[in-house]
């Protein structure tokens, strides 16, 4: 199948699985309910790692959860058409997932009490993990050489828009009692740490014991062999399974083996542009 995008509000998306109408509904008429928690992100950084922690989180760590039903199930993408069905049937209080830019977002957000966990990852590391993964995803185009990629990165014209704009965006809600962010570094650094702390967020106290279970489950390792977390459930039409694997490395600073270095100094420059007025240190900095 041929890949094509469209662009709704400036903002770039795959046609297979997204549509103006679609994200119009979601933006002006889905309905957010106050017990609603939110995963956003943009593409590539650390999505299904956060579903699996709140899955796990959810079940007080009982594994049964994420073992026996699929994770895009467990916390639907709302912008996604098949999976905005599964979302709008989901019995309250819901898990859902999302890659929208906060313009793009549903209105009802504002003035709700919905919870809302924004993971971001070092953008050469997002833009590496897209760079393997776009070979095998038939959503996206082939990346083709590793600076057309990079071109597209800094100037915003990929799936769900500009990683700098995205950041932006959703950071512009810190300090709202109701929104949350976390690092891929973070979790990387110190996944029990981090459980702890996005359960204080979520108003649930867990026991030492069920914390280890959510670190244990949630891990690399393990979400590699659930079939329910791997990405090996995705159909042929959507993934080529021989050209790539869903959870490939799961490390921090693999751009080092694809991005030379005036390529990463590149990267450097747009971050010093658009980050520093954020005044928040990343673990990546
Ligand atoms: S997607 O397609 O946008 O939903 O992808 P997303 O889930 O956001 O990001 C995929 C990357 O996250 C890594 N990953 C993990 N890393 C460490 N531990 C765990 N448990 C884990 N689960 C997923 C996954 O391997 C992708 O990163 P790369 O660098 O490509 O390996």
């Amino acid at each position: 199948m041929a890949t094509q995008y469209f662009t709704y509000k400036g903002v770039l998306f795959p046609s297979q699985d997204y549509s103006p109408e679609t994200l119009d509904y979601i933006e002006n008429q889905f309905q957010v309910r106050d017990d609603d928690v939110f995963n956003i992100t943009y593409p590539k950084s650390g999505t299904n790692w956060m579903v699996e922690i709140l899955s796990l989180i959810r079940c007080d760590g009982d594994p049964s959860w994420v073992r026996s039903v699929l994770n895009w199930d467990r916390a639907p993408w709302i912008e996604s058409k098949q999976r905005l069905e599964v979302a709008l049937k989901y019995p309250s209080p819901r898990l859902l997932t999302s890659h929208l830019p906060l313009q793009l977002f549903p209105r009802s957000f504002q003035g709700s009490r919905a919870k809302v966990i924004y993971t971001l990852r070092s953008p050469k590391d997002v833009l590496t993990s897209l760079y393997h993964f776009s070979k095998a995803l038939r959503l996206y185009k082939d990346p083709g050489p590793v600076d057309a990629l990079l071109q597209h990165f800094l100037s915003g014209s990929l799936s769900f828009g500009s990683w700098f704009d995205h950041v932006a965006g959703w950071l512009g809600l810190q300090g709202q009692e109701n929104f949350f962010y976390i690092t891929y570094e973070e979790l990387q650094q110190d996944l029990r740490g981090s459980v702890g702390r996005i359960c204080h967020f979520l108003g649930k106290e867990l026991s030492e014991q069920q914390i280890s279970s959510v670190v244990e489950n949630a891990s690399f390792q393990t979400m590699r062999e659930n079939q329910m977390s791997n990405g090996s459930q995705l159909s042929d039409t959507i993934m080529d399974h021989q050209k790539g694997q869903f959870l490939r490395k799961g490390v921090c600073g693999d751009w080092k083996n694809l991005l030379s270095e005036e390529q990463s100094r590149r990267v450097d420059a747009m971050y010093r542009e658009r980050m520093q007025g954020l005044g928040i240190t990343f673990p990546w900095d």
